[in-house]
């Protein structure tokens, strides 16, 4: 039985650092590659997972911007198991209605694995019955660079006014502009650090942390961590008192 509180409202987007891959390997006397081709699988269920929970918006964060200085074989081993896993998803996706977006530099990734991403987004792009979103060759600090260029440039042409610039207008320059920012954010495999994911859009979210590695997470773990979710007080900045007040608190 699941330990979701039927009446309590659930995380509308949940966003994963899938981390321990390697330890898990290890602990198994397995290869690193055998440990993320393992998490793979996980991420697979999770998808399914989330959806059953009727969680509208899951984004995984797959490849940091400063992965890149693992091993070359690990990176060249990660790259074709994502290319992989979007051609081998693109099926069930199209089939359960689901949008694929990616945040990051998507422009740097290898050709292979940028042209299948690519396809499947633009495949997916009017499906609106569930939201995937990979971050890949990520960085929140790379995405606030990129979120300066792109409004200055725009301020230099004069299509936007610098006076008038506050967060909502200089959210949408984010690669996340048309997703809402997440309410929960897990990590795995007990790290209690962001490591640079969604440092922005997270100012709000709750997060749980898990000594549990990425291969080992079930659908039942997902379940205690919106339990949990749901037993916090988001107050945003108001008093407790005003917070229960508001009926949508809960
Ligand atoms: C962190 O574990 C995980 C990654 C850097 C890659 C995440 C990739 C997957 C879960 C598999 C592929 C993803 C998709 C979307 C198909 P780690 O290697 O840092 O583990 P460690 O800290 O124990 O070494």
């Amino acid at each position: 039985m699941s330990v979701i509180n039927p009446d309590k409202s659930i995380p509308r987007h949940i966003g994963i650092i899938m981390d321990g891959n390697g330890r898990w390997a290890k602990q198994q006397g397995l290869s690193r590659i055998k440990g993320h081709r393992q998490g793979a699988e996980t991420t697979r269920s999770i998808i399914d997972a989330c959806q059953d929970i009727g969680i509208e918006h899951l984004t995984l964060y797959a490849f940091s911007a400063e992965n890149w200085n693992r091993p070359e074989t690990e990176v060249n081993a990660l790259m074709e198991l994502l290319e992989f896993f979007i051609e081998k998803e693109l099926k069930t996706l199209s089939k359960k209605n689901v949008r694929l977006r990616a945040i990051g530099r998507i422009d740097e990734l290898p050709n292979r694995t940028r042209k299948a991403l690519k396809s499947a987004i633009e495949k997916t792009k009017n499906n609106d019955s569930w939201n995937l979103t990979l971050a890949l060759n990520y960085s929140s600090r790379d995405e606030v660079i990129d979120a300066v260029k792109a409004f200055s440039t725009a301020a230099v042409k004069g299509t936007r006014k610098i006076e008038n610039l506050d967060w909502e207008r200089f959210s949408k320059y984010l690669y996340t502009k048309d997703i809402p920012d997440p309410d929960l954010i897990i990590r795995t495999s007990g790290e209690t650090r962001l490591s640079n994911f969604l440092l922005m859009q997270s100012a709000y979210s709750e997060f749980y942390f898990t000594q549990t590695h990425w291969p080992d997470f079930t659908k039942t773990h997902l379940e205690e961590a919106v339990a949990s979710y749901q037993r916090r007080e988001r107050r945003f900045g108001l008093t407790g008192e005003q917070i229960e007040k508001t009926p949508a608190s809960t």
